[in-house]
């Protein structure tokens, strides 16, 4: 039953181009996520929060940032207990937008979880390891589970008329990195809590 106490996961869209394929393995994964009762979720669009290239004059581990869209980003960031990223792979690694949204926050992304769904070639698997780098750095809990949409689902979703339905072994990937996401983002609530 989701109540007051239910931990909010934002799903968080690492692609901002025009005609960019994420917003399918996006809703995909909000369809999914909201027949859950165990957590809560919030889609995030790296859209309506048009970062600078980083700018600031300290690290947000230092200093809270100056710039208004990353005090925004921050104050949002700040309302949610674990994160899942839709992640493209972009030369072997993450976007830069994505890159730059994860550099303009720390203490925001501390202590909670954080678990991706990657597409692409390799189902975005060099991308998602990077991402998992950096999220050590920024004091998160990077799942084991995820889901990666490899080149045969990839290109069958995008151009041969297939749909997530057709390749069922995703949803239990998906399954297994939200039930994950589910015990880490409770543990790490009641841990905050305690603490604070
Ligand atoms: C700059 C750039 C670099 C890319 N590098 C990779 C790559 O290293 N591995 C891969 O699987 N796909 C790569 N691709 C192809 C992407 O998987 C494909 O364009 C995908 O649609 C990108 O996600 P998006 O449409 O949501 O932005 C690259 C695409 C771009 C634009």
């Amino acid at each position: 039953m989701i109540t007051q106490s239910t931990p909010r996961i934002g799903i968080i869209l690492g692609s901002t181009r025009e005609g960019r394929f994420g917003e399918t393995p996006a809703k995909w994964i909000r369809d999914l996520a909201s027949k859950r009762t165990d957590l809560n979720f919030e889609a995030i669009d790296l859209r309506d929060y048009p970062l600078p290239f980083f700018e600031e004059q300290m690290s947000p581990l230092f200093a809270p940032p100056q710039n208004a869209v990353a005090q925004r980003w921050a104050a949002k960031l700040a309302t949610l207990d674990g994160f899942i990223v839709v992640t493209p792979e972009y030369n072997h690694s993450m976007s830069a937008v994505l890159k730059n949204a994860l550099d303009y926050a720390y203490a925001q992304f501390n202590r909670k979880p954080i678990g991706f769904v990657g597409y692409g070639g390799v189902g975005a698997a060099r991308s998602i390891e990077h991402l998992r780098m950096v999220a050590v750095e920024l004091q998160m809990a990077p799942v084991r589970f995820a889901v990666h949409v490899g080149m045969v689902e990839f290109l069958g979703i995008w151009q041969q008329g297939k749909s997530f339905d057709d390749f069922p072994h995703l949803e239990q990937s998906a399954t297994a990195m939200l039930d994950d996401i589910s015990w880490w983002a409770r543990a790490l609530k009641s841990a905050r809590g305690a603490q604070s």
